[in-house]
């Protein structure tokens, strides 16, 4: 290997598939923590090493450790669980975890807190519930999403079909999660192909994302992701073949332009039969043309900045043996959650709950979201579906148990919202957990949005749809550069503001305001809002809106984010 690349592409070649020392660093006692190397390596099994940080001054004083502890990430493709499989994950909350069932924007499951002592423990309840955490995070195929709902209609079904073909054979073989976690015999040698056909013994450059989407709903926010797949149906609703984008992505360093979000380009149309092949071969392109010497540039989106669309597109084609076809017409017109009831199929209902910024807990004084999904999984018979706005669906709800389950999400807060700055907001984890997290987030978006709120019904915009979004970081875990309104942590309770996004998360945010502390983010929107009350079309959206009157500019994708931005009209 080249002497050049970065320290995690030699961590992930001398780890012997992933294994590292992994094993011996559980069984050392004396830490809570384990060594930098199997830090990196143990992203892969879907676990990342962090420590509470409103604890580490008082630790430091008392020159104890910092509290070290685990985030576990549980994937689930497509957002499908069934209620069996959530109890487990709540039991794990309450025994080893913080208390807490965190839903992710990426229809994955997160549970905090969990000390070194117990994740083995942990790990065999989880796999014992048939879910895993293998390649939840890691340079590899993360988890892959898809429109939660696949009884909608067929083309859902196909949605979800897809998602989980594509998440099988993208899943990394190694052994070694088996070895470590569930006391797996240990599997010696055996050539690379044989090992990890795909990824080779070092793996992806950089995280890799996948999602499918069905139209009009882009509740998946397609463009945010390294590869998507959006059905193309039929005048009868079948699926005819899937338009493929590839190159989104969101992260980028503040003061570091050569970083930029991007929203993935539509790069042709495949028929069902091709689409797991096309998949590995966006895969193997990115795995063989991606950046490994700097992590920052290491992402699909750079890639394809650097070697054109064009190019890209005929390696894959080469690869795949698939010629794509002209990418078809489709439309989009929310990235939102459809709460409350919907009807499905064969009289069976489905309940969208609204969990705040998908926290599911039961806080002291406040709602019980934890107990009251537990009563309701304890007695429902259908499924549980996450959504990318981290909601909860408890699906195909059985015509008996509707009045049951609906009294118990009332009872426990578990309903929507009136507001629909609310019911629109998504907020990344951030303090105390994220160790990357420059400000808060999820503990401060809810207070930010009841100032917003007071505002907005001033100009009786009260109950209008408008995305809000917020990172602790520019990394961008909410996707908050795809949000009409997003605000991205720059320092201890400051935030830089962007506006302009499309409602329909097809065109990205500019920045509209730097620095700016919680009366200043307030003030900042003031004259925006009271322009949009006043001056907005029938049917305008906020993000169209802001753009059209010339608050942000309208153009700049991948490295041209950063230019045209900042207001052009006066507050
Ligand atoms: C350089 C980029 C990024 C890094 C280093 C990073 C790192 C992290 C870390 C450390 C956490 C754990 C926080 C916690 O639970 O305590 C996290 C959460 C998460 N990240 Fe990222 N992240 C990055 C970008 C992204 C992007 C662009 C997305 C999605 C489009 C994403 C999706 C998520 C999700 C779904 C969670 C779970 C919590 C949530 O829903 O807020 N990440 N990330
Ligand atoms: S956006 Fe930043 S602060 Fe928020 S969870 Fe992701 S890495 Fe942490």
């Amino acid at each position: 290997m080249a002497d050049e690349v970065s320290r995690n592409e030699r961590i992930k070649e001398a780890s012997d598939y992933l294994r590292g020392t992994l094993a011996e660093g559980l069984r050392d006692q004396i830490t809570g923590s384990i060594v930098e190397d199997n830090a990196q390596l143990v992203k892969f099994h879907g676990m990342y090493l962090q420590d509470d940080r409103d604890l580490r001054g008082e630790r430091a004083r008392k020159k104890m450790e910092k509290a070290f502890a685990f985030m576990i990430r549980v994937r689930v493709p497509g957002g499908v669980c069934t209620p069996a499989q959530w109890l487990t994950l709540d039991k794990i909350a309450r025994d080893y975890g913080n208390g807490t069932v965190r839903i992710t924007t990426r229809q994955a499951v997160q549970l905090h807190g969990v000390i070194k002592s117990n994740l083995k423990a942990t790990l065999k309840q989880i796999d014992d519930a048939l879910l895993s955490t293998i390649a939840a995070c890691g340079d590899v195929n993360r988890n892959v999403m898809s429109n939660p709902n696949p009884y909608q209609s067929r083309a859902h079904g196909a949605a979800l079909a897809l998602a989980r073909a594509i998440s099988d054979h993208l899943t990394p073989r190694t052994p070694a999660y088996r070895e470590i976690w569930l006391d797996g015999e240990r599997i010696v040698g055996g050539e690379d192909e044989a090992v990890e056909p795909i990824y080779g013994k070092t793996y992806l450059p950089r995280k890799f994302k996948t999602v499918v989407a069905v139209p009009p709903s882009n509740d998946v926010d397609v463009f945010a992701h390294d590869l998507g797949f959006i059905a193309i149906l039929d005048r009868a609703g079948n699926v005819e073949g899937w338009n493929v984008t590839v190159g989104g992505g969101m992260g980028m360093t503040h003061g570091e332009p050569e970083t930029y979000p991007r929203a993935a380009d539509v790069m042709g149309f495949c028929r069902t039969a091709d689409a797991v092949a096309v998949a590995e071969a966006v895969v193997t392109v990115q795995r063989d043309w991606g950046d490994r010497a700097n992590r920052k540039h290491a992402r699909l989106k750079y890639t394809i900045e650097d070697r054109g669309l064009a190019a890209f597109h005929a390696e894959v084609e080469r690869r795949a043996r698939v010629k794509l076809g002209e990418a078809r017409p489709f439309t989009f017109t929310s990235t939102g959650d459809r709460y409350g009831w919907t009807e499905g199929e064969s009289g069976r209902a489905h309940l969208t709950l609204y969990i705040e910024n998908g926290r599911v807990l039961d806080a002291p004084g406040r709602a019980q979201l934890l107990t009251g999904v537990r009563q309701i999984a304890e007695l429902h018979d259908g499924d549980f579906r996450f959504t990318a706005n981290q909601n909860v669906i408890i699906a195909n709800v059985a015509e008996d148990k509707r009045a049951t389950i609906a009294k118990l999400a009332a009872e426990h807060g578990l309903l929507a919202p009136a507001s629909g700055l609310r019911r629109n907001a998504v907020a990344c984890v951030a303090l105390p957990t994220c160790g990357l997290a420059l400000a808060e987030s999820e503990r401060y978006l809810p207070d930010l949005v009841t100032a917003l709120e007071a505002q907005l019904a001033v100009h009786g915009l009260a109950e209008d749809d408008i995305v809000i979004r917020m990172t602790g970081c520019p990394n961008g875990c909410a996707r908050p550069y795809l949000g009409e309104i997003g605000l991205v942590g720059k320092g201890p309770g400051r935030y830089n503001l962007y506006l302009g996004a499309a409602f329909e998360g097809t065109r990205l945010s500019k920045l509209y305001a730097e620095d700016l502390d919680h009366t200043a983010i307030v003030a900042a929107l003031e004259p925006v809002i009271a322009a949009y009350a006043a001056e907005r079309r029938k049917g305008e959206r906020l993000g169209d809106f802001v753009v059209r009157a010339g608050f942000v500019a309208a153009t700049g994708n991948g490295r041209d984010f950063h230019a045209n931005t900042g207001a052009k009209r006066a507050a």
